[in-house]
């Protein structure tokens, strides 16, 4: 069955996606919304920290700058960033930041000046860091935009399918023509769309240890590559140093060590100051390394965690600060145990968000015609090798609101499809050079594919210390778990349900980052080569462009 009637199909219901279904809806598109679950499941509602802005002279922090945000991003990225994608992000935050308050979402104020209330965050040079909720940003943003986007489909000009499964682009003559879906139920369903806005998220479900919810399994970009979509960065996987060692892996902001939290061993030591300058607050691929690094440096049987005390914020700020500030993380670490206002917290790195994405342009133009991403689902190399905290929530207003802008002035004329050439130079690589079959299938022993199975191996082998024994290891044991399906060449014969589809999803990009990683012989950000710690050479192109030459896996 299929259903006609979209101008543009926005799959994925995070913040890129919401933001850019009212902005397409207010430019009188007709847009149907497409998420596997609720509106509110997904990432977007759990980011605690915030979203950065350097807001006008008398919003800023002193002496805070547009320039300075730039240039703490580059930094942090490892030298690996697309810097015009930097320099739009930074530029352009103010006023979708405003764009996001006219929809409803409001920020804490400071109660003394009642300017905007800033935190401070790991590899920022200011404080600049717009909150809500005290560390429940990300669900005040999503529930703000839900609130416009429900008005929005009463009104009729926003229409949403939620439970719908996106399983597959729908292609006609190399332009993207709609998508194909399990509707709720599990009926497959096709909506025809003159272009699709890719707002699915990211892949956090390919760990064991991560602070993503269990929908965030990439099934968008799986899509587009086997659709034929060019990918970018998959190498770079950022782990979140601070996520609880106990339970789901609750995330504990960065912007409780921005407050003046520190990380200790089980002796007590504060070691960070070991490892780099900036010590608790260097960047995140940082600090995940030298939690590891740590760990594995101690005598004895030194365990496998070490604590964040924020003990000393309590003490600085006075009872109860931890409660106001961070309620959301008082609140789930009381819940399991711990009163961290005398307790240390057991915490651990865990996987928190991907770099790599579909390769757009900077309007969101993917490499098919009629197809833009953005968003965590998307790359514009704005990250880097190493995510700026607070810079995503940021991403997906800012380039999923040029996406949608770039299609509504150009939904009359058709629009021209983006060249790969004109997005960003390929690097040396060449596609076949990690493509999908270079490795023997049958190399591997027959473990039956689980998602915690896959989880482990990539835990192990992928994770925040790699190298080639590691990573050839997982490449066979993923192309062994490669289902009969992909290798006949049949997508439409694969799995039929979403479960199935998900975990399928997963083993594709797992080997696609596997295999990404195995090639990238040098250490950059959050990718880094036991076998080969050296950065990339001056030239070495920071974006490897992987595509599929049949367009299926
Ligand atoms: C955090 O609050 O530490 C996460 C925010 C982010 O990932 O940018």
């Amino acid at each position: 069955m299929s259903a006609r009637n979209s101008h543009l199909v926005v799959v994925g219901s995070g913040i890129a996606g919401l933001f850019g279904s009212l902005l397409a809806a207010e430019a009188g598109l007709r847009v149907t919304l497409v998420t596997k679950g609720v509106l509110a499941q997904g990432n977007t509602h759990f980011a605690q920290g915030g979203i950065c802005a350097v807001l006008g002279p008398d919003a800023a922090a002193p002496g805070d700058t547009v320039q300075a945000h730039i240039a703490d991003t580059l930094k942090a990225g490892a030298g690996q960033c697309n810097p015009d994608a930097v320099r739009i992000l930074c530029e352009e935050a103010c006023g979708d930041i405003a764009a996001l308050e006219r929809f409803g979402v409001v920020f804490d104020r400071d109660a003394d000046t009642g300017r905007p209330a800033l935190g401070l965050e790991g590899a920022h040079s200011a404080a600049r860091i717009l909150h809500a909720g005290g560390d429940a940003t990300g669900a005040a943003i999503a529930e703000g935009l839900i609130r416009a986007v429900r008005a929005a489909a009463e009104l009729g000009t926003v229409r949403i399918m939620e439970h719908a499964f996106v399983r597959d682009l729908v292609l006609d003559g190399g332009r993207v023509a709609g998508v194909s879906l399990l509707a709720p139920g599990g009926a497959p369903r096709t909506v025809i769309a003159d272009a699709v806005l890719l707002a699915s998220g990211g892949a956090g479900q390919l760990f064991d240890f991560t602070t993503n919810p269990a929908v965030a399994t990439a099934d968008g970009l799986a899509a587009a590559w086997r659709a034929g979509a060019a990918v970018a960065d998959l190498e770079y996987f950022q782990f979140h140093p601070t996520a609880l060692a106990v339970g789901d892996n609750f995330l504990v902001s960065e912007a409780v060590r921005g407050a003046g939290a520190v990380l200790r061993d089980s002796t007590g030591a504060a070691f960070m100051a070991s490892y780099h300058p900036e010590a608790d607050l260097a960047p995140r691929d940082v600090v995940s390394r030298g939690i590891a690094a740590h760990l594995s440096s101690l005598p004895g049987s030194p365990g496998d965690t070490v604590f964040l005390d924020a003990t000393g914020v309590e003490a600085a700020h006075g009872a109860g600060y931890l409660a106001r500030r961070f309620p959301t993380i008082d609140a789930r670490t009381r819940e399991l145990g711990f009163d961290w206002t005398r307790d240390w917290l057991p915490v651990t790195p865990a996987a928190h968000y991907w770099m790599g994405g579909v390769a757009t342009d900077l309007n969101g133009q993917t490499s098919i015609p009629g197809l833009y991403a953005a968003g965590e689902a998307a790359c514009t190399g704005v990250h880097g090798a190493n995510r700026l905290a607070s810079n995503s929530l940021l991403e997906g207003l800012v380039f999923g609101r040029r996406a949608v802008r770039h299609f509504a002035s150009s939904a009359a004329h058709a629009g021209a499809p983006a060249s790969c050439a004109a997005m960003r130079q390929p690097t040396a690589l060449e596609p076949g050079d990690f493509g999908i079959g270079d490795l023997d299938p049958g190399a591997a022993g027959p473990v039956p594919l689980s998602r915690h199975g896959l989880q482990r191996l990539m835990g192990a082998h992928a994770g925040v210390v790699r190298n080639a024994a590691g990573l050839g290891a997982a490449a066979r044991q993923l192309a062994a778990w490669r289902p009969q399906a992909s290798r006949s060449g049949a997508p439409e014969a694969g799995p039929a349900t979403q479960a199935g589809a998900e975990l399928e999803n997963l083993r594709l990009v797992a080997e696609l980052l596997v295999n990404a990683a195995l090639a990238r012989e040098d250490s950059a950000g959050a990718h880094f080569r036991s076998d080969f710690p050296e950065a990339p050479a001056p030239g070495r192109g920071a974006h490897s462009w992987v595509r599929s030459s049949t367009g299926q896996d």
